[in-house]
């Protein structure tokens, strides 16, 4: 192993943040480059860039179509659920966005206004979102697997002139309208759109509402057959490019603001030095455009670099087998695969000894990187003795935009420790604190906190939200961001994630919120109160478990009302949240002063020890709970 580079980058960033910054800013062509690197005194912990001039779209896209690169493949779209491909070049996707931003400023869409994205895996999507960004307009995509009311709350917080719709969504072999879902969420929200540009798929057309709903493909094909093109449009490096909702501690999502300077300087410097992918290098981001990863691995970051984005509508078995990652990876080559641990746990469920992978047809392949849950040990060995190729775990959030706690494969490779994803990036100086906020001794557990200011890329506040940023993040530690992870570091300086301080859940790498699911069982006429917790799930993480105390008098069976509070979910927050078990109890286990002790029943549905807590007012209800979820085959 060569010597890495880490150590010495990492404290050259330390020692000067802001000349690292303007360094690695030099990779981003500017229309007024930044004289002024970070404004301290600017927003809620300081500013990046705060003069510069840029358009994230060109720099993604035009810079490459018109530099050499117009012939490159910018985007292959691979899609087994519908049994087509489509590779759209840097030069093809020029022309499309560029059409596509024309049709916008038709719409009246102007910088600064909100367009809200409902689209599947289709590059449609991509196209949609660098549209967006090119005439300045802030988009903000919905994950497809979210339910109207989830949409509805979107619409309400971001307000957008307009939402970019495709007409279905296409999960294995079922095929979901979008259409009702949207109609729906535009009839509950208090906010009305101007209009809905709805993009037909053959697999399922939808009845456009006239004088609300615009077909893409005949706008397109006017704008196309009138040679309009939009150009792209200068805007200031700390305007938001996009608004992206992520779970919070109540049923209320946070809209975390991402802006365009700090973005670009920080995915640029990710795609080469912790990812070690070069120009023209073809990368996969096995995700979805509806989350962070998506937005940055699968749209922003490959394209910036230079290289071949995949957009994969699939799943990692099931389309049609456990093999389908290792037929992409071939077929395209591939040379980085970043995924959810979920999707490699769910292939060795069904191909424990990998008898899909012909590793011989995989020589461009080099690295497998990790992120959106914990990846467990059991599965980077499996994924390490399978692939033989370094995998990566690396820890980041919606609010980060890109890797807080990585490996840097492009700066060189340090010892891999399973369960830990290694080391802060330059930009994150990461401590782990105890209540106070006072540093713990190595080895010992705490809140991970990330000293202030958070490097480019870092959201700079919430959407219309500057107090409920402060009061989120910055209230607890003084200084600090925090992270709501727990973990500790050990004497090597590696960190280790061990899980939330909130109530937020992770499963199948999607981060839910246990208090929003309480919210819509609570509303439920026959529930008193309620619990959800987080068990553990060999393929998913963790699965959620709704624990309900009916009223009295309720004479409904039992299960009739559970199989009510199923559904409920599914219909208030959507199939994604994949809430399958409510369970009646008579009681819930509370302290003496009524707080209701969710980890201790986490502890025994988990069946790992537990110690009866000092508080509790009434032990009994502890053993209620143990044969409740024995009943359900969960054993303590
Ligand atoms: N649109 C509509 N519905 C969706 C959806 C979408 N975009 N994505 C998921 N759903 C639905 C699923 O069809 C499923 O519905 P069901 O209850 O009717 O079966 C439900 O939401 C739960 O989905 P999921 O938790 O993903 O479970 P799954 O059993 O369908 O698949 C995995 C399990 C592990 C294969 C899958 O989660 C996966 O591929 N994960 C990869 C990880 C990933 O992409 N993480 C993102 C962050 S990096
Ligand atoms: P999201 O904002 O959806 O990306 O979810 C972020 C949360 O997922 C983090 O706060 C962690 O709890 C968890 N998470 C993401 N990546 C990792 C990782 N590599 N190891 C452990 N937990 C992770």
């Amino acid at each position: 192993m060569t010597q890495s580079r880490y150590r010495a980058t990492y404290a050259a960033w330390k020692a000067d943040p802001q000349a690292f910054w303007a360094e690695a800013a030099r990779a981003i062509d500017w229309i007024t480059p930044p004289a002024s690197i970070l404004d301290p005194a600017a927003g809620l912990y300081g500013r990046w860039f705060p003069d510069a001039v840029c358009n994230t779209c060109f720099n993604a896209v035009d810079r490459h179509a018109d530099g050499g690169r117009g012939e490159q493949a910018a985007l292959i779209y691979d899609s087994p659920v519908t049994g087509s491909k489509r590779t759209v070049t840097y030069a093809e996707l020029k022309d499309e966005v560029a059409t596509l931003a024309a049709v916008l400023t038709e719409m009246g869409i102007v910088a600064g206004d909100r367009v809200l994205i409902y689209m599947p895996m289709i590059p449609e999507a991509a196209f949609a979102m660098l549209a967006c960004a090119r005439i300045g307009a802030i988009h903000s995509v919905v994950f497809g697997g979210f339910a109207a009311k989830e949409l509805a709350t979107r619409i309400d917080d971001a307000t957008p002139k307009a939402i970019l719709a495709a007409s279905c969504g296409i999960e294995v072999a079922k095929v979901i309208a979008y259409k009702p879902l949207l109609d729906g969420a535009i009839e509950m929200a208090n906010h009305k759109p101007e209009a809905c540009l709805v993009l037909q798929r053959p697999q399922l057309e939808a009845t456009l509402l006239p004088g609300r709903d615009l077909d893409w493909a005949q706008l397109l094909a006017a704008a196309r057959m009138a040679g309009r093109k939009a150009d792209c449009v200068p805007v200031k490096a700390t305007d938001p490019l996009y608004v992206l909702y992520t779970s919070g501690t109540t049923g209320k999502p946070k809209g975390v603001v991402r802006d365009n300077g700090g973005h670009m300087v920080a995915l640029q410097w990710s795609m080469q030095n912790l990812y070690g992918v070069h120009p023209g290098e073809v990368f996969w981001a096995a995700s979805d455009v509806g989350w962070v990863v998506g937005h940055s691995y699968i749209v922003y970051a490959p394209l910036l670099a230079g290289c071949t984005t995949i957009l994969y509508e699939g799943k990692p078995v099931g389309t049609p087998d456990p093999g389908a990652y290792w037929r992409l990876i071939a077929e395209h080559k591939v040379v980085t695969l970043f995924t959810a641990p979920t999707a490699f746990r769910a292939i060795r469920k069904e191909d424990p000894e990998a008898t899909h992978l012909d590793l011989a047809t995989l020589p461009h392949f080099r690295a497998l990187f990790l992120a959106g849950e914990r990846a467990d040990p059991d599965t980077v060995k499996w994924a390490e003795s399978i692939l033989k190729v370094p995998v990566i775990d690396h820890w980041w959030q919606t609010e980060t935009g890109w890797c807080m706690v990585g490996n840097p494969l492009g700066l060189g490779m340090l010892p891999v420790k399973h369960g830990s994803p290694t080391v802060p990036m330059p930009g994150y100086d990461i401590t782990v604190v105890d209540e106070a906020g006072k540093p713990v001794p190595v080895g010992q557990m705490g809140s991970i906190v990330v000293r202030l200011p958070l490097p480019p890329g870092a959201f700079p506040t919430l959407w219309q939200a500057d107090d409920r940023f402060a009061e989120a993040y910055l209230a607890d530690f003084p200084g600090f961001y925090k992270t709501a992870d727990a973990g500790f570091i050990d004497a090597d300086g590696y960190l280790y994630i061990m899980g939330r301080t909130d109530d937020i859940i992770n499963v199948a790498g999607h981060r839910l919120s246990t208090g929003g699911m309480e919210e819509v069982l609570a509303s439920h006429p026959a529930v008193a109160e309620c619990a959800v917790i987080g068990i553990a799930d060999a393929l998913k993480g963790e699965a959620p478990c709704g624990f309900v105390v009916l009223k009295a008098g309720v004479s409904t069976p039992h299960a009739e009302i559970e199989a009510d509070l199923v559904r409920l979910v599914r219909d208030k927050i959507g199939p994604v949240a994949a809430f399958k078990l409510a369970v009646t109890v008579a009681r819930l286990p509370k302290t003496r002063s009524g707080k209701i002790l969710r980890g201790t029943m986490k502890k025994i549905a988990d069946g790992e020890n537990w110690s009866m807590p000092a508080t509790i007012d009434d032990p009994a209800v502890l053993d209620e709970i143990a044969a409740a979820l024995a009943a359900r085959g969960i054993s303590a």
